[in-house]
């Protein structure tokens, strides 16, 4: 039994933290995942590492693990939502989220509505 027997979404997932969040929940035995980006080239690498180094439940090795690839921009709400209907539609449920897709950037005030902080997230 894993400990993650959800559904795992990492946003950043095509490089540095986030993809190692989602290799680590495959690792851990997590068989369904979704990993968002806006780079479909880092998503693609995530998603083959998943494959690679899934570990499944004992009960069942042969499982594999399904991942969602969503190119996403996290700092538009439209994508962010097209990734969510994407993840419900796909697997019914989210249970785990790790935000992880940024960079670094100017300090913002604490003032700064969510929404300029969200437009602060540039893309590569
Ligand atoms: N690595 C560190 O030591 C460290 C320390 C403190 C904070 N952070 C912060 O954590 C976050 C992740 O760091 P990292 O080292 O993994 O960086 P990274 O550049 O390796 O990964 C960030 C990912 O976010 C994606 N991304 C950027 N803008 C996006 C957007 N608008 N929508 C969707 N995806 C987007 C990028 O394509 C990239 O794959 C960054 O915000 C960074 O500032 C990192």
């Amino acid at each position: 039994m894993s400990l993650y027997p959800g559904v795992a979404l990492v946003t950043g997932a095509a490089s540095g933290i986030g993809q190692a969040t989602a290799i680590s929940f495959a690792k851990e035995g997590c068989a369904r995942i979704v990993i968002a980006d806006v780079n479909l080239s880092g998503l693609r690498e995530t998603e083959a590492q998943i494959e690679k180094e899934y570990i499944p439940a004992a009960a069942d090795p042969s499982a594999s693990c399904e991942v969602l690839a969503a190119v996403t921009d996290v700092s538009d709400p439209d994508s962010v939502q097209h990734l969510i209907d994407q993840a419900v539609e796909k697997f019914g449920r989210v249970d785990y989220v790790c935000n992880a897709a940024g960079t670094y950037t100017t300090p913002l005030s604490h003032k700064s509505s969510p929404g300029e902080k969200a437009r602060r997230v540039p893309w590569r």
